[in-house]
């Protein structure tokens, strides 16, 4: 897939979430909350995650069935919403005291505390919510098994085996130096996770077994990416400018954060980065599916590791 067929997939891809996020995050939330929870999602980032949830489900050839695109679109602004109310908590005065986020100043900088603690809360509901459509409300043909099974994927993935056990780790580690299998399970956790749930919940539109030959090669597909995911999130954090990230550079060193770049230098973070983008190519091809299908997947892994935000 060439770059221009890729921003063409991707621009037709993000669309679709926009709206969708846009007609799913209520302004209307009471007493301003509403106003909060837009601000945290909508109209910023990458959207990494969503495109690798349906990416995913274009490999695994579900975008061709009505059921498996609405289920893709939902698990894409599920997985955004849990990935955005991870930030506005990540970036509280309690955890990494953030005032810049997507270019804008963070929730909390906004709103108040309490007001970006509720959102993320509230934000975190909302996946689930989106995920369980009521079907006579809004139509929704995802069965009641995709949902549960969707569910049970991000749940799993956010929670404390995945993102908040990894967040605890972090800031229990703050002025620590780690070994490079511990750096690596905080990564995996923080991170990994959610990005590799994004690849696994797009499998599941496509209703592929978790026993099966292909799902395990997603799954590897998405740890290596996940991890590469923080690893370059480590490196863009000690050699970009603020204005590029659209959030304040350099502040794992000023915080005392254990990173890859911290545990191996920014050389040896960087060779990492492509030895797990190399790791995720050929688990890709591995999987057997069809290399026009899973071009997006391909061409997703090579932007996640050569990006410059
Ligand atoms: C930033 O994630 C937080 C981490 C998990 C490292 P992204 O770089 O995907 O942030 P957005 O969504 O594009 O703002
Ligand atoms: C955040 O990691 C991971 C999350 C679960 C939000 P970082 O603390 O490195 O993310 P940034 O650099 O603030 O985006
Ligand atoms: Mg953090
Ligand atoms: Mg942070
Ligand atoms: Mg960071």
């Amino acid at each position: 897939m060439n770059s221009q067929a890729f921003k063409d997939w991707s621009g037709t891809a993000l669309a679709q979430v926009e709206s969708a996020l846009d007609a799913w995050v209520p302004a209307e939330a009471p007493a301003g909350l509403g106003d909060a929870m837009r601000y945290a999602v909508l109209d910023g980032g990458k959207r990494l995650r969503a495109l690798l949830v349906l990416a995913s489900a274009q490999a695994v050839g579900a975008l061709t069935r009505a059921a498996g695109r609405d289920a893709a679109l939902r698990a894409a602004c599920a997985v955004e919403l849990i990935h955005a109310y991870s930030l506005v908590h990540d970036d509280m005065p309690c955890m990494d005291n953030d005032v810049l986020r997507r270019g804008k100043p963070t929730v909390h900088v906004r709103f108040g505390e309490a007001q970006a603690m509720l959102a993320g809360d509230a934000m975190q509901a909302l996946a689930f919510e989106v995920l369980t459509p009521v079907p006579v409300d809004d139509g929704s043909i995802v069965s009641a098994a995709m949902q549960a099974r969707l569910c049970r994927v991000l749940a799993r993935a956010s929670g404390q085996s995945g993102m908040a056990g990894g967040q605890a780790i972090d800031l229990a580690s703050v002025g620590t130096s780690l070994d490079e299998a511990t750096l690596r399970d905080m990564h995996r956790r923080k991170t990994g996770a959610l990005l590799c749930a994004s690849v696994q919940m797009g499998a599941a539109c496509g209703d592929l077994v978790e026993s099966s030959p292909v799902w395990e090669a997603l799954t590897r597909f998405g740890l290596a990416m996940g991890l590469a995911f923080q690893i370059v999130d480590d490196v863009l954090d000690a050699t970009q400018p603020s204005d590029t990230l659209g959030k304040t550079a350099g502040k794992d060193a000023d915080a005392n954060k254990p990173t890859y770049v911290g545990l191996l230098g920014l050389e040896g973070a960087r060779s990492e980065a492509e030895d797990l983008l190399a790791q995720a190519q050929s688990a890709l091809i591995d999987s057997g599916l069809d290399a026009a299908l899973r071009a997006p997947l391909t061409a997703l892994a090579e932007r996640i590791v050569h990006r410059e935000h």
